[in-house]
């Protein structure tokens, strides 16, 4: 049976990309986890490559695509040092990951993002918004800390997101407020995310 990812907005992603006259491949930025969204794009016949810079994560998606018998490609790197040429993707995304680091840093992978992209290629990101309740510090042990020199999750204004996609033509932005059941909690999450294609 094919495995149906938690990622839905990816869904409308992958309709855009189905629809792009590129070749399909595509890129996950920060892709590792135990249901790895790329799973959906290589079910649609798509090329995948995910990068991911913690191990733990990392070893979880292999577990996933040796028990599901994908080959997903997912390896360690630092999506702030894509390690691909220049245009090497028709499409690339990144969900629920970027705002593990800093600003600085998400500015210099969205430059990476962008550089790895062809031109007409799409993009999805998606960023947490400054209504997202979630204040709390990140605990010292957690990887971000470590390996992103982040003490908490990056947060952006309605439009403050938009300096990241210059020559990108914004198809879709897009603001949820999503309040679902977590480890019998209630999680609120506020984000804010863009489909963008590269000019
Ligand atoms: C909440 S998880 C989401 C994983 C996956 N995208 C999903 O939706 O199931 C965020 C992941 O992004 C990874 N990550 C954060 N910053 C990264 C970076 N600079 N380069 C690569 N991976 C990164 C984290 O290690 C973590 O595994």
């Amino acid at each position: 049976m094919n495995k149906i990812t938690w990622a839905t907005p990816l869904y409308e992603f992958l309709r855009q990309c189905n629809a792009s006259p590129l070749n399909k491949i595509v890129l996950d930025c920060g892709a590792g986890g135990n249901l790895p969204p790329l799973s959906l794009f290589y079910q649609n016949g798509y090329k995948t490559c995910g990068i991911e810079i913690a191990q733990p994560a990392l070893d979880e998606s292999a577990i996933f695509c040796r028990e599901n018998d994908m080959l997903l490609n997912i390896f360690r790197g630092d999506m702030r040092a894509i390690p691909f040429e220049d245009q090497f993707f028709s499409f690339a995304y990144s969900f629920n990951a970027i705002m593990f680091m800093t600003k600085p840093d998400i500015a210099i992978a969205m430059a990476e993002i962008k550089r790895v992209l062809k031109p007409g290629g799409l993009v999805y990101v998606n960023f947490e918004s400054v209504d997202d309740p979630d204040d709390s510090v990140f605990c010292e042990t957690a990887p971000a800390v470590d390996l992103l020199k982040s003490t908490r999750f990056a947060k952006h204004e309605d439009n403050e997101a938009d300096e990241y996609f210059e020559n990108f033509v914004i198809l879709r932005k897009q603001k949820s407020w999503l309040e679902k059941l977590f480890n019998e909690n209630i999680l609120e999450q506020v984000n804010i995310e863009y489909i963008a294609r590269k000019i």
